[in-house]
């Protein structure tokens, strides 16, 4: 099949539908089962030991006290542990040498018959450490700021258009503020957590990941065998939020126990405050933005400076200013990420990286030129809403931000809205609103394939080794196969989360049902033009997602508009937020039940950020000290009130045959702009450094 009819629009019928999760019954009766909670015959556990200096050496491990315990197993170190093949990735290169790159880092482990054991024996452990001077501390005048080769996702690491200073110098109007996003951390309701079995040359992973053969990609270098030799099984997946898009230390850990017992199940599971060192996390972030405008509003020069952090071990460079290369057009612009590599945790994916702290800054940064220039913030963005991708020139395959900002306006009112900020009170309380754009891109990852079968039962197999990290993939695929096959959704039986099925790419960059869904319905209709529409049993197709020439011609993103109210407390400096809504436009919506629980989940992690998320570093010691719920605060149901999403009625036929762009991280985009607009609006007074805490609003 060529790549057009491969790629030709789908009819639709089951997508479209609010299909409830076909998952959930089994996940609310317990059925479904996490990577913990396989049944699985004497399982062993084991605990890691965690460096308690940031930066040195181990000298010595005494663990005579820890052998002697009853349960214990073994005991992996350094000393002992399997030679891992490939030291590429120091992140996942543990117990390979004594040199410690972080407080936190995995130094060795123990395992034992119980949980309990295991974790009793590794505080017996006596270690002894050469310390070095370490450097935890990400600030904007350190000497040693470094240009990585390109940012994640391959970006260039600078972009430059134009004279962008003179133009500033010559702009009638301009802004030139910095802003910072702290390090926050994913923290799914999973704790990251595998199983893993070692049998005859091979591994049986449970895994709580994005990508299960990806995750298996990783590993098999790691220990010198074939990918095909780990089989990673992972049907349900308690949330990633990112965090699960990469492997991470505890997944190398579980492999080099289970081979200190071969043929024994054993359970690795990080707490809670461990997640804080080794699950990744949003690294921090120095923005300087400067704006140049006529006095129409019109952007003459853009200039968007990040500074973040990475770790000396590993480098992870944040495409923070990359959103702002396809938001909005002027003749000058520049776009540049330096680093600092530190004694840290390494940092990670974290919902739309990239794009959720590089647009608070932007956004807020539009805020204060609408101000500026005396025009409504709605106006100003949609006057600075360009024909073309102003990065590449390239058509975009389907951009409306300006209908996303138009529809939000209307309903949410913003025509009511009163310029100038702290106009209006009740009871104490402060009101404002604000608004901010929001963007993601499109992506699609090649390499997907599925393959179908009809069976006995007169119902068709379909089988892609996906993954649902409670996105609501089974259910989407699910739509997608039974319109791909033109048969209702009852006649389809998906199969998901084994590499036992057919290669598929990892849950990241919102690309899942784009990769995997084209891959189904270039399935479907191999499977059609094979056997027609009265297939026998054991009928079978299989198909890779088909390239899509116009990924190289169009530009392709989603784009949305964000609106809140927030009433700050005087007295107390105490945020609200009665009322959010979201408007996107993202391609067609596949099922509005589950898309629509993303768009809120999205923006509800937004008001997350705005308002509580922050991980506390304390330099002195390199340690991540805000390390559980008590002090990592996250939004409750209690600070939820009426959050609303909706999206522009669209398909985009470019993107794929689904019409479908992605969905899962756009909602928090913007959003935390939208709440900094609000309060700026509420009080006069503008928080550049997030999260907007009452202190910051006080005095
Ligand atoms: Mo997403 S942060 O690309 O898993």
């Amino acid at each position: 099949m060529n790549a057009d009819a491969a790629n030709a629009p789908l009819r639709t019928r089951a997508i479209g539908q609010p299909l409830a999760r076909i998952e959930g019954h089994a996940k609310v009766t317990g059925a479904a089962r996490y990577a913990w909670e396989h049944d699985l015959s004497d399982p062993l556990y084991a605990y890691p030991l965690q460096a308690t200096i940031a930066r040195g050496r181990v000298v010595s491990i005494d663990a005579e006290a820890a052998r002697a315990l009853e349960g214990v197993l073994a005991i992996i170190t350094p000393d002992n542990a399997p030679k891992l093949q490939s030291d590429e990735n120091k992140e996942l290169w543990i117990l390979q040498s004594d040199g410690i790159g972080f407080r936190g880092q995995f130094i060795g482990a123990v395992v034992a018959a119980s949980l309990e054991v295991a974790r009793h024996a590794v505080d017996l452990l006596r270690v002894q450490y050469e310390e070095e001077f370490h450097d935890a501390d990400l600030r904007a005048d350190r000497n040693d700021l470094y240009a990585p080769e390109c940012v994640n996702a391959g970006y260039p690491t600078d972009s430059v258009e134009g004279d962008v200073d003179a133009a500033l110098q010559a702009a009638e109007v301009s802004i030139d503020h910095t802003y910072t996003t702290p390090m926050e951390h994913n923290n799914p309701m999973e704790t990251h957590t595998t199983v893993a079995i070692w049998n005859d040359g091979h591994f049986t992973l449970y895994g709580s990941t994005q990508g299960a053969h990806s995750l298996r990609k990783t590993l098999a270098p790691l220990f010198g065998i074939d990918a095909d030799a780990i089989r990673v099984i992972a049907p349900h997946v308690g949330g990633g939020f990112g965090s699960k898009g990469t492997a991470h230390a505890h997944d190398v850990l579980a492999c080099l126990a289970a081979q200190a017992v071969p043929g024994r199940p054993v359970k690795v599971t990080l707490t809670r405050q461990q997640m804080f060192q080794l699950a990744g996390y949003r690294t921090p972030t120095i923005q300087r933005i400067r704006l140049g405008a006529d006095r129409e509003g019109r952007l003459t020069a853009i200039a968007h400076d990040v500074i973040e952090q990475t770790s000396r071990i590993k480098e992870f460079a944040e495409q923070t200013a990359v959103p702002t290369r396809i938001m909005y057009a002027a003749p000058s612009r520049r776009t540049t990420h330096r680093l600092a590599a530190l004694d840290v945790p390494v940092p990670s994916w974290m919902r739309a990286p990239g794009e959720t702290p590089g647009m608070f800054a932007l956004e807020t940064a539009m805020d204060e030129l609408a101000i500026a220039c005396g025009l409504d913030p709605v106006e100003l963005r949609v006057r600075n809403d360009p024909a073309t991708d102003p990065e590449s020139g390239k058509p975009w395959s389907h951009r409306d931000l300006v209908g996303c900002l138009r529809e939000g306006a209307r309903r949410f009112g913003w025509d009511r809205r009163d310029r100038a900020p702290r106009t209006r009170e009740r009871h104490g309380w402060l009101i404002g609103t604000g608004v901010a754009a929001a963007t993601y891109p499109r992506y699609r990852m090649p390499g997907s394939v599925a393959a179908i079968r009809y069976g006995r039962d007169g119902r068709y197999a379909v089988r892609i080794g996906a993954v649902d990290i409670g996105t609501g993939t089974w259910t989407a695929l699910t739509q997608i196969a039974a319109d791909a096959l033109e048969c209702p959704v009852e006649s389809i039986v998906l199969a998901i989360g084994d590499t036992d099925l057919p290669n598929a790419t990892v849950e990241g960059g919102s690309s899942g049902v784009s990769s995997w869904g084209t891959a189904i319905v270039a399935a479907a209709r191999a499977f059609r033009d094979h056997h027609g529409r009265d297939p026998k049993v054991g009928a079978e197709a299989s198909a890779a997602s088909p390239d899509n020439p116009d990924e190289e011609r169009l530009a392709m993103h989603s784009f949305g508009a964000q609106f809140a109210e927030v009433m700050v407390n005087a007295a107390t400096g105490e945020v609200r937020v009665p009322r959010m809504l979201g408007v996107f436009s993202v391609g067609r919506i596949l099922n509005p039940r589950t898309a629509r629980s993303q768009f809120i989940g999205g923006m509800t992690m937004g008001l997350s950020m705005a308002l509580l998320e922050h991980s506390v570093m304390d330099a002195r010691f390199g340690e991540v000290v805000t390390h559980d719920f008590a002090e990592y605060h996250v939004a409750a149901h209690a600070d939820i009130e009426d959050v609303d999403a909706i999206w522009l009625d669209e398909s985009d036929p470019h993107s794929n045959a689904m019409g479908s762009r992605g969905i899962g991280e756009i909602g928090i985009v913007g959003a935390a702009a939208a709440i900094g607009n609000a309060v700026w609006h509420a009080t006069g007074i503008r928080v550049r450094d997030l999260p907007i805490t009452p202190d910051k609003l006080l005095g």
